[in-house]
């Protein structure tokens, strides 16, 4: 398994991703695909935000392939924290196709992305989830994660947010 930053080569398998997701929204939502979007604009968009677009920090996305050059797993890295990530979303969100969870991905996904934010020189890793969200929380925990206050929205919900420290 290895993490591969996107680009032209993966427009097939990326599609594919997309269409057997099946919750409301992407995670993470950058590598939503809208389909009257060329594959290029796409990546053009990406490298934007990517740079800091908007009040978006720097951030870096990356494909979780498997040997068979499929992807798996997608996961962004924001390189600093605001207000929002620093309530809500955090350094680092994660998502596994449907069809490969439970299978301990997204906790080797989460620790290659741990390696990636020790490069950035982040000792203090802030890895968030929904209350619900019980995987995601047992994949923060299986990489270290250790509990902070939650954070509940305006709209009611509630932000389980855990440090992982380097
Ligand atoms: C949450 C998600 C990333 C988990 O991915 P995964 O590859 O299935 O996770 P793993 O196989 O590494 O599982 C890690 C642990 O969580 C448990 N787990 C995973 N999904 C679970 C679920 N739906 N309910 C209960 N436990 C779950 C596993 O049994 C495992 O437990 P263990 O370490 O005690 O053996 C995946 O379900 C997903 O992509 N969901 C949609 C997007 C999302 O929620 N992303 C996280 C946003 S913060």
């Amino acid at each position: 398994m290895r993490l591969e930053r996107p680009s032209l080569k993966w427009e097939t398998e990326h599609i594919a991703y997309m269409k057997e997701w099946d919750e409301e929204r992407m995670t993470p939502s950058s590598f939503h695909l809208k389909e009257d979007i060329p594959y290029e604009t796409y990546l053009e968009d990406l490298a934007a935000k990517e740079a800091g677009l908007g009040n978006r920090v720097p951030n870096t996305n990356y494909f979780f392939v498997d040997g068979d050059e499929r992807i798996v797993g997608m996961v962004n890295i924001r390189h600093s924290l605001n207000d929002y990530l620093r309530q809500v979303d955090g350094h680092i969100g994660f998502g596994i196709r449907p069809t490969e969870r439970r299978k301990g991905h997204a906790t080797y996904l989460l620790s290659e992305a741990l390696n990636m934010t020790d490069q950035l020189g982040i000792r203090s890793v802030l890895v968030t989830c929904n209350e619900d969200n019980v995987g995601s929380a047992a994949v923060i925990v299986n990489n270290g994660g250790v509990e902070d206050e939650c954070f509940i929205e305006p709209h009611g919900n509630v932000v389980r947010r855990f440090w992982i420290e380097r």
